[in-house]
This record gives structure tokens, sequence and C-alpha cells, in this order.
């Protein structure tokens, strides 16, 4: 049976009882040497706290030639007894019978001393920044949700389905694409005669046609749901969108989940139920790591979870929505009316200002909303839904799928389509077809909101972002 090398640090902090004969491993956080005793603080990942080492250096003479080449950064094993503590904030330390110094790290050049940096700095040292507490908290809560999700879905019986990363189907439209290609950008082969004469020969290309990265699973997916009923992917997502905010990225994760015979109504209720069912997990397993972020990232943060785990999300429609904007007589950058797509000052104004939580919007104009999307029976709004949250805005963004095939071949032909692009897509209608629903979650969204961290460079290991590809 496997055994990890070494127990981890989270395991000896918490542990029952003193351990008379015991070793760990870790890097040293930081270092106090005093004449008779030095004190280390060893941290391995496992937990947002370290465990405080103890050198007592007048019975073991041998250990200050190695502290003299320990510092910040430096990897060690420690042999030695967990023991009660005397000083505050911790119940173990370990007395150190022998320390071994794995590999030094030098104080002139390692970067991460033992002052505050900034998130931007920490940026540029993607590779090294979670050794720090800010990004060890986030990359365990990151994990915790990554696995609630997939604990939700299995808890309903629904099925892990993964979808292809590349395309040859411009299937949403839902925003712009990457382009995979393995043409010699410096030859490319043009088409010789005929109409599209000069245009690129993609027959030439690797797939025998364009292609490009996913911008979403949703279309494949709902080939899996009205198939096995219900269905989630999680993967990632790529949009070459040239917006430099805090809330975008060029490579994202998503989980979209997809459910036949599911309207509207319950896509809310499946929205709001699995969002609850994944903060209760990071409250009950991330305790250390949400204090953390409490205290030093985002002030309050540890109660407004627990409101929202508790409270119903507001839903309203899209027209109610106007409603109140217009009404609230708020300066907008962009001004309200029926018609327009909100904009994150809108979201956030409904999050913050008005219903002061999450807030679900549904009953978007079509003409805002992608071509999939049930048409209401006003012929001007859509069964779509999107979860709004204070601080960020757009969360999560879904829809009732149209699943009447007239109707739908309809919406592709009005807005310039080809029908005959989408013939395995419209075969879920036109064989056996079923009222469904479904929706997308921006996976980093979600870890930035249950963090309180305002970039979403900084919740996902090596950001993609326009002009940054670093790591
Ligand atoms: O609203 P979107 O574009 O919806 C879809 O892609 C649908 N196919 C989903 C579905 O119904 N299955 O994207 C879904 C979510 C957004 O609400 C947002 O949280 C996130 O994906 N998102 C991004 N996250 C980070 N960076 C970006 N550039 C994002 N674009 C969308
Ligand atoms: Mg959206």
């Amino acid at each position: 049976m496997f055994q990890k090398p070494y127990p981890s640090v989270a395991s000896l902090v918490t542990s029952n009882a003193p351990i008379p004969s015991v070793k760990a491993a870790g890097w040293v956080r930081t270092k106090r040497d005093a004449k008779d005793t030095a004190f280390l603080e060893l941290n391995d990942g496992s937990c947002q706290g370290n465990l405080q080492v103890v050198i007592d250096k007048t019975s073991l003479p041998a250990a200050e030639a190695i502290l003299a080449s320990i510092a910040t950064g430096a990897s060690i094993e420690v042999s030695g007894e967990l023991r009660a503590s005397p000083a505050a904030g911790q119940k173990w330390e370990l007395a150190a019978s022998a320390v071994t110094l794995l590999g030094a790290a030098d104080a002139e050049t390692y970067p991460l001393q033992k002052k505050k940096h900034s998130l931007e700095f920490l940026r540029e040292i993607s590779h090294l920044r979670a050794r720090t507490n800010t990004f060890g908290a986030v990359a365990r809560v990151r994990n915790t949700l990554s696995f609630a999700i997939h604990e939700y879905f299995q808890n309903l019986g629904f099925y892990y389905v993964n979808t292809p990363i590349v395309t040859a189907s411009d299937a949403e439209g839902a925003g712009q694409m990457f382009q995979v290609t393995t043409l010699d950008l410096d030859k490319v082969p043009r088409v010789k005669e005929g109409p599209g004469a000069g245009t690129v020969d993609y027959e030439k290309d690797f797939f025998g046609k364009k292609a490009h990265l996913t911008v979403s699973g949703q279309l494949n997916g709902e080939t899996y749901a009205t198939a096995l009923g219900g269905i989630y992917t999680f993967g990632p997502t790529f949009r070459a969108e040239n917006s430099n905010t805090t809330r975008h990225l060029a490579e994202f994760w998503m989980v979209e989940p997809e459910v036949s015979f599911l309207d509207i109504n319950g896509n809310m209720d499946l929205a709001e139920d699995f969002l609850k069912f994944v903060f209760g997990r990071v409250l009950e397993r991330n305790p250390e790591e949400m204090a953390f972020f409490n205290q030093w990232v985002e002030k309050g943060v540890v109660d407004t979870l627990k409101t929202v785990v508790q409270k119903p999300f507001a839903r309203i429609t899209y027209t109610e929505a106007v409603d109140v904007l217009v009404k609230s007589k708020q300066k907008f950058e962009f001004p309200v009316q029926w018609g327009i797509d909100l904009q994150s000052e809108h979201e956030r104004y409904l999050t913050d200002v008005v219903y002061q939580g999450p807030v679900i919007v549904t009953g978007y104009p079509k003409e805002i909303k992608a071509f999939y999307m049930k048409l209401n029976d006003d012929g001007k709004t859509v069964r779509a839904m999107d979860v709004l949250v204070p601080r960020l805005g757009e969360i999560i963004g879904g829809s009732q799928r149209e699943e009447d095939l007239a109707k739908l071949e309809k919406r592709i032909t009005e807005l310039g389509m080809h029908v005959d692009d989408y013939r395995w897509y419209l075969d879920l209608r036109r064989y056996g077809t079923v009222v469904h629903a479904g929706f997308g979650l921006g996976f980093e969204r979600l870890v930035q909101y249950v963090t309180g961290m305002g970039n979403i460079r900084d919740v996902i290991p090596f950001p993609r972002t326009v002009g940054n590809a670093e790591f």
C-alpha cells in the first residue's frame, strides 16, 4: 500500500496526541536564530499554518552549521518529537533531534523573502507564488471546489462527459476563437481556381478544414444529455477576447451541466442548489483558508458566504431588471434601456446595491443571446438565465434550449447562419426531441467569488491573457 514519504504538516498540527518520534519535511518560511535555541516555521503546502520546529542548540550542537545554511525557501527534513507547545496559537511543536538540509535557497536571489509582496509582483513569478500563504490558500480552495463540483453532480447521477477541445464547427459564436492550424504561415497554400480562388486552402490543413479551440462544450454536451439524461463537462475553454479586465481570461475552465426534461425553472433551481452546495463544502473543508481570506483579502467574505448558502437567490426578469435600473436614477457609463446587453456596472448595481446578494435574471431579448435559446411566447425574449453575484457580476450563463426543430431552423436562418452547419445538432430535435436545459459556470469566477480575490489572474495557476502566456 502506498504511503506518503512524510506525514503532512496538516496531520501533525492537528494531531490528537504527542508523537515521540516523527519525521517531517517541507520548506522553511522563516528562521529565528537565538543564542541557545533556533525556531523554524516549516510549511509543506498541506495547510495554511506552519509547523514550528524548535532546535535546542545546546543538545544538538551539529545543528549550528546546518542552521547557517538554512534560509527562507530552503527545503529540509526534520526528525524529532511532536510535543505540546508552550507558545500561544499552536498546539504542537516539533522538537528536533536531527535536521537535514535538502535544498538550499540563496537569500540574495530567492524572490520570496518574508516581506509582503504585491500580487502584481507575484504574477511575474507564477512558478514560485504557490509557496506563499495567499496562493497556497487559493490552490487548496480551488481544489475543494473542483472536487465538490464532481461530488454534487455525481450525487445526482449525472455523468461526467469530456467534450472536444479542438473543434471544426463554429458552433456557438460565443466569442472570438483561437485558430488551430499546422499550415506553414510563411507559405500558406491557396485555392488555385474556382469560386474560392486565392483564399486559404484549408483542405491542406491538418483536419481538412478550418479548426479552432473550443469556446464551450455545450453543443456536444447536449448530444450526451439527450441520451444519458443528465451530464456535465468540466474542462478548459478558450476565448480570444481582447478584454483586459479582472474577470476575463483567454484560457479558463468551465463547468457545463446539461439536463434532459428540465425547463428554465428547473435550471435555476439546479444552478442555485449547486452553488450553495459548493460554497458549503468550502466553508466546511477550508476554515483556515477562509479565515485567511476574511482577514487579508476580502473582509466579511465568510459571513457573506454563510448568508448566501441560507437565503434564496433573488429571481427577476430582464424586463424587471431594466425597470429597476432605469428607476434607480443612477448615472451609468452605459445608459439603460430595454434591449441593451446588461453591462458589468448594471449587473453589479443589481447585486451589490439592490438585492445585496446573488440574482438570477431570466427572459433576455433574443437579439443579445445565442441562437439555441428557447423562444418565449412573446416572440421577443428567450429563456436565458444569468446568475449574477456581488463584486463580479455574471458567474453563470445558461438557458432552456430550443427543442422545436422548425423554430430552431428558423432562428439559425434569421441570423444568417447555415442550417447545414448544424445538421448534427438539429438531429437532436429531429429524432426524439425533449425539453432540456443547462448552464455554464466560469470556474475561475467561482474561485474569485469564494476567496474574494480581486483579479482572475490570481485564481488560476498560470493565467493566459492578451499578451501573456508566460510559464
Ligand atoms: O455565458 P457564457 O458565454 O455561456 C456559454 O458558453 C454557454 N454555452 C454555457 C451553457 O449554457 N452551457 O459563459 C459561461 C460562463 C460565464 O458566465 C462566465 O462565468 C464564464 O463562463 N466566462 C469567462 N470566465 C473567464 N474568462 C472569460 N473570458 C469568460 N467568458 C465567460
Ligand atoms: Mg454569458
